[in-house]
């Protein structure tokens, strides 16, 4: 009896091992097929981007301190700066404006993402930015935020579709760097005017769309629906970039596989686990210290760019996406977030990003849809 049960143990276990071997041939598989895939250069208007995978425009997370720190971990193909106001642009002076700010040696990787809703007023900003030297500049049609979208820009821009074409065209008209939009869904749950908007842009002179499938009163609750992104891919012959709840190597591939999109557009998780560019597109792999290296980081390069009372602010709003990673997160941040100055935080970074708590393979939701 006893050695019977022996051998049903040992089959237990040996199933078991075989499983892990398994997956693990299921993970790295699924990694070179979405390393593959990423890793294939996209041509926009005679400019080359070396890789699929970009940064999503934040405001307030995308500034140029954090991207300093992306850089440092290298892979991101295109970064994109936080929304500008486009009416602000042409007086914006980059040597004091918290988000018109970059660092010279970015500035070929970097889109500007333009707010506003006058054609003549964006054709201006646009004007600006090609000046400056950007990659290209990005046309914001998808933030619902209520401040933007009574000054009828943002996703209100998707209830205006005429204007919304008119503010390309002007900006087509006033330059030669590649032109994009980020867009959503809709205020509806129908992808028809998207779809159509989409070809409308195309016809104007766009040269690549980035799709977040939501609707726009949905702020990031419910799961972004990739039919609609894959009828949007359907309807235009330029590319489409995918965006949304893309977390894991897995949902990379689903959004590439059942969409067609030509590359992924990160949001959240970039600044939740910033070295993820360089691991999904080259072979980087992060140590048990690495969220205490990148915290470091993160105060260093905030430090450098940005007063004090700026650089606190930032950070904390950063540190949400940080705790994000772990399992207790909502317990960790507020002790990330003590105090009031940079060198607090360098001290609690140390002291409880010990490598040693436990980590959540899918970012803490609470946290990421705050
Ligand atoms: C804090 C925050 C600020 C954002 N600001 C902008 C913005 O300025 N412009 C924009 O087009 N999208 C903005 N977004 C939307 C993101 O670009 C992206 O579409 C969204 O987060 C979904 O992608 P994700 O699931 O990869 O995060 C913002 C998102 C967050 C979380």
């Amino acid at each position: 009896m006893d050695a019977q049960r022996n051998e049903k143990e040992q089959d237990y276990r040996l199933t078991g091992v075989k499983k892990a071997a398994e997956n693990r041939l299921h993970g790295s598989h699924l990694m070179n097929e979405l390393k593959n895939r990423l890793n294939t250069p996209l041509t926009l208007r005679g400019r080359t981007v070396a890789n699929r995978l970009w940064l999503a425009p934040m405001a307030g997370l995308g500034h140029i301190a954090f991207r300093q720190v992306l850089d440092g971990f290298g892979g991101c193909g295109l970064m994109m700066t936080e929304m500008t106001s486009a009416k602000a642009l042409p007086n914006e002076n980059p040597k004091i404006s918290p988000v018109f700010r970059w660092r010279e040696e970015e500035l070929p990787r970097l889109v500007c993402q333009l707010m506003g809703s006058q054609p003549q007023e964006m054709a201006d900003a646009a004007l600006r930015v090609q000046d400056e030297g950007f990659f290209g500049v990005d046309v914001n049609m998808g933030c619902s935020v209520s401040a933007i979208v009574k000054r009828r820009a943002g996703a209100a821009l998707l209830r205006e579709p005429d204007r919304a074409v008119e503010i390309v065209r002007a900006m087509r008209k006033a330059v030669d760097i590649p032109l994009m939009v980020k867009f959503r869904t809709g205020w509806e749950n129908d992808p028809s005017g998207a779809v159509e908007l989409a070809r409308r842009f195309e016809d104007a002179g766009v040269d690549c769309l980035v799709f977040h499938p939501r609707v726009s009163p949905d702020r990031r609750s419910r799961p972004p629906v990739l039919e609609h992104l894959r009828q949007v891919c359907e309807a235009v012959d330029i590319p489409v970039i995918g965006n949304g709840n893309v977390f894991l190597p897995v949902d990379g591939l689903k959004m590439l596989d059942t969409t067609g999109c030509d590359g992924l557009s990160l949001g959240r998780m970039a600044v939740a686990r910033p070295w993820l560019f360089s691991s999904w597109c080259s072979n980087f792999t992060p140590g048990a210290d690495i969220h205490r290296i990148t915290a470091l980081a993160m105060l260093d390069a905030l430090e450098e760019h940005y007063e004090p009372t700026r650089a606190v602010k930032l950070y904390k709003k950063y540190a949400i996406y940080l705790a994000a990673n772990f399992s207790f997160g909502v317990r960790l941040l507020p002790k990330l977030t003590a105090g009031d100055s940079i060198e607090q935080f360098r001290e609690n970074a140390r002291r409880e990003l010990t490598g040693e708590q436990a980590l959540a393979t899918r970012p803490n939701i609470h946290l990421f849809t705050r």
